[in-house]
């Protein structure tokens, strides 16, 4: 028990170390360069390094989340897990490059250490929905919470982006099903192509759920080269997950108002449009919309009108229920510095707007950083309102993550 305690202790000063560096961002440019030349060595001296220091960076936030939530069994265990795969990588600090069995033993660790990881952003949202079947959360715990996540998401995206490209480049398993991929990404990802197979895959769920779906129609303009696809450098899986929670979305959107009668669905368009700067995706459905009061709240986590979906494991994935589906999908487009922007008229329907950056050289990861500007937003309490709009429930509606917000007795 000492022992152990002796040990923790050990950690947790090499995570204050590696916290005090801050990540290093990649393009998606140096991604694919660096994929090119594949030089295993260096790889390794770079994430024995980068991974430990974007691990520490989230951790001491994690530390900083409410104790009540960190008492939260769930939350005990993805703790568990970072700290263990933070100390297996820094078992490799002092090992020598040059070794075959160290390179080798290396990714078999990176690889472990991505399969232990692989049901975090389910356990840390049981875990969130644990305590608030126990506790009433005030406004500045709700803050901290979606501020935590989004970071937390992010910074597991980009763990998981290293992790995919270093094993997809020098392990044997992930054998990309693409030859023209490097490591993970596609120097050529056909923006067109990934939009069908997930219309495809919502598709199917959507005809599993409701019996019936939604038809897809297609515009796509080239504005710089009007006889080409418009392709990207991207990673696919990635603009894959975004693009197959948008088309669920709307999907669900079409169905709800229209009802089962095929013939009377609306179809969803999507317009694919390529410039100069940005690629832009827009699926739009005549869904009915949704109001402009629920704009804020509707990228909170957990934020859902669907019915939570079955536990029992039993049934297919759901189509919707988790509230997890835009946060994330936005996280995806802001990683590489697009967005996600979410425009709707209510009593019609909704427009999602997926913007990619076009040169490589500029999508560059988006990385949280732990210092004295991320502390504070756990540590002090928001800040009162500084207009009055006579409208209580103005301020109520989006969950303490504006300047609107008057925290409950925080008048003065
Ligand atoms: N195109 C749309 N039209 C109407 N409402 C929408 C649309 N997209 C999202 N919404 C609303 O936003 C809510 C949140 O969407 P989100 O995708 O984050 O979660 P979800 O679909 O409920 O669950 P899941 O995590 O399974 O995706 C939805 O429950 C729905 O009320
Ligand atoms: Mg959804």
């Amino acid at each position: 028990m000492r022992i152990t305690r002796i040990l923790y202790r050990e950690v947790l000063k090499h995570i204050d170390n590696y916290s005090r560096f801050n990540p290093s961002p990649l393009s998606i440019e140096k991604f694919l360069n660096f994929g090119k030349e594949a030089c295993e060595q260096t790889s390794f001296v770079f994430l024995r390094k980068e991974l430990p220091v974007r691990l520490a960076n989230i951790m001491k936030e994690l530390h900083l989340l409410p104790n009540k939530l960190l008492d939260m069994p769930s939350v005990e265990l993805v703790q568990s897990w970072y700290e263990r795969s933070f100390e297996e990588i820094l078992s490799f600090e002092k090992s020598e490059p040059e070794s075959r069995e160290t390179l080798e033993t290396f990714c078999d660790t990176l690889i472990k250490i991505r399969n232990r990881h692989s049901n975090v952003v389910e356990t840390m949202a049981h875990g969130i929905m644990e305590l608030k079947q126990l506790h009433q959360l005030d406004q500045q715990t709700e803050h901290c919470i979606q501020y935590f996540l989004n970071r937390f998401y992010m910074s597991r995206i980009s763990i998981r982006m290293l992790i995919n490209q270093h094993a997809a480049l020098f392990g044997t398993d992930l054998a990309s099903n693409n030859p023209r991929n490097i490591g993970v990404i596609d120097p050529n990802c056909n923006v067109k192509g990934v939009a069908l197979d997930a219309y495809d895959n919502a598709r199917f769920l959507c005809d599993q759920y409701y019996l019936t779906s939604p038809e897809l129609e297609i515009e796509q303009v080239n504005s710089q080269n009007p006889d080409s696809p418009i392709t990207i450098v991207y990673t696919p899986s990635h603009l894959y997950h975004i693009l197959f929670e948008l088309f669920k979305n709307a999907m669900r959107a079409i169905v709800e108002l229209h009802g089962d009668d095929h013939d009377r669905l609306p179809p969803i368009k999507i317009t694919i449009v390529n410039g100069k700067e940005d690629i832009t995706i827009k699926i739009s459905d005549k869904g009915g919309g949704i109001p402009r009061s629920l704009r804020e709240i509707l990228f909170h986590y957990m934020y859902s009108t669907a019915p939570k979906p079955s536990t029992s494991g039993l049934n297919s994935a759901p189509l919707a229920g988790y509230g997890y589906g835009l946060p994330i999908s936005r996280l995806y487009a802001r990683y590489l510095q697009g967005d996600l922007v979410i425009s709707s008229l209510e009593g019609y329907g909704t427009d999602a707007i997926v913007y990619l950056k076009v040169l490589s050289s500029e999508a560059n990861e988006m990385l949280p950083v732990f210092n004295k500007t991320s502390t504070k937003h756990y540590t002090s309490t928001l800040g009162t309102h500084d207009w009055s709009s006579g409208s209580l429930n103005y301020g109520m509606t989006n969950n303490g993550n504006s300047q609107w917000d008057v925290p409950i007795g925080l008048k003065h």
